[in-house]
């Protein structure tokens, strides 16, 4: 399904509005909304037990429902689970009786990955992307994609400092069809592939995310889809350090994340080793301007004295 992204606007809950949940009868303080997509809106809410969660709430009860599953497996992935954690499920009836299902989980903290870039400098695409890539390995492994990978869906975390994913509600079997994406982001639409769920489908998607980041007003296909893109990629100057990988990417030329997270370190690895060389040469100069001011007092002393 394509993921038009248009905000729904069922739900405008001001800042200070109570919700009861019908089923386990918590309340729910919202604080603020945290954003809008296709598929419901995200509040930032304080529990009766003042923790603070993000509550997604929806008139999609399908889609409301796919998502709390995705999230229940990802619970069960060992170590740190990918995605955000799962809370509490439950609805919501307004005024007229109408019931909306909603659910609660981890408040994820942090700014959108293009304002931090803007902010922090592009080097730190080197370290977020191969975080994001290990959450997506973790998915891979346990059978399934991200689907709809794009900047909307992802954030950046302060303390301590990581690229995450917030949105499961594209996430496919491998070897369905994808069941949600956005065009930009889509290898379909660029004529790079079909939309039949492998990990190179979200791997493409990564790319993408970094080409949105180099193009803030996006951009869309021509005729020949495919050599647009990877045209784009070589003017994108920001991106110029990662070109190759991104390319790969692009190409569908990996086969799982793990190899475009180890071509990642490499690549830093080697950027680090050469920006370290301009570091000693500048030791150096300073060395010499030392050297030099010291051998001119000591010339001035001897020519001021004798
Ligand atoms: N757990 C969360 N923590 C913080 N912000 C969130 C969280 N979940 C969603 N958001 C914010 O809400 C927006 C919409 O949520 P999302 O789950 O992507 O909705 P949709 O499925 O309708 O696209 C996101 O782009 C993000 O800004
Ligand atoms: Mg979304």
């Amino acid at each position: 399904m394509l993921n038009q992204s248009k905000p729904i606007s069922v739900f405008n809950f001001k800042p200070g509005t109570c919700l009861r949940g019908k089923w386990h009868q918590r309340t729910y303080y919202i604080k603020e909304k945290l954003g809008t997509g296709a598929v419901g809106a995200v509040y930032l809410a304080k529990q009766d037990n003042d923790q603070w969660v993000a509550l997604k709430i929806s008139d999609k009860a399908a889609s409301i429902t796919s998502e709390i599953n995705v999230l229940k497996k990802l619970a069960k992935v060992q170590g740190e689970s990918p995605g955000p954690s799962l809370y509490e499920i439950d609805d919501w009836i307004d005024r007229r009786g109408e019931c909306y299902p909603f659910y609660t989980m981890e408040y994820v903290q942090g700014e959108s990955l293009d304002k931090f870039l803007n902010k922090r400098g592009r080097q730190w695409l080197g370290v977020l992307f191969p975080q994001l890539l290990e959450e997506l390995e973790q998915l891979h492994r346990v059978g399934f994609i991200l689907g709809d990978l794009k900047i909307e869906n992802v954030i950046v975390t302060h303390r301590p400092i990581r690229l995450r994913f917030i949105d499961v509600g594209g996430v496919t079997l491998i070897g369905r069809s994808v069941k949600e994406y956005t065009e930009f982001y889509d290898r379909g639409y660029w004529h790079c592939g079909n939309r039949t769920a492998d990990p190179a489908y979200d791997l493409f998607a990564l790319a993408m995310m970094a080409l949105r980041c180099a193009y803030p007003n996006q951009f869309r296909r021509t005729k020949e889809p495919k050599k647009y893109l990877i045209t784009k990629l070589k003017q994108a100057s920001i991106l110029k350090p990662y070109d190759p990988i991104f390319h790969k990417a692009l190409l569908g030329q990996y086969q799982n994340s793990q190899e475009m997270q180890q071509d990642f370190k490499k690549r830093t690895r080697h950027l680090t080793r050469k920006s370290a060389v301009p570091q000693d040469k500048q030791e150096i100069d300073w060395l010499e301007i030392v050297i030099c001011i010291s051998i001119s007092v000591v010339l001035f002393f001897l020519a001021t004295f004798y």
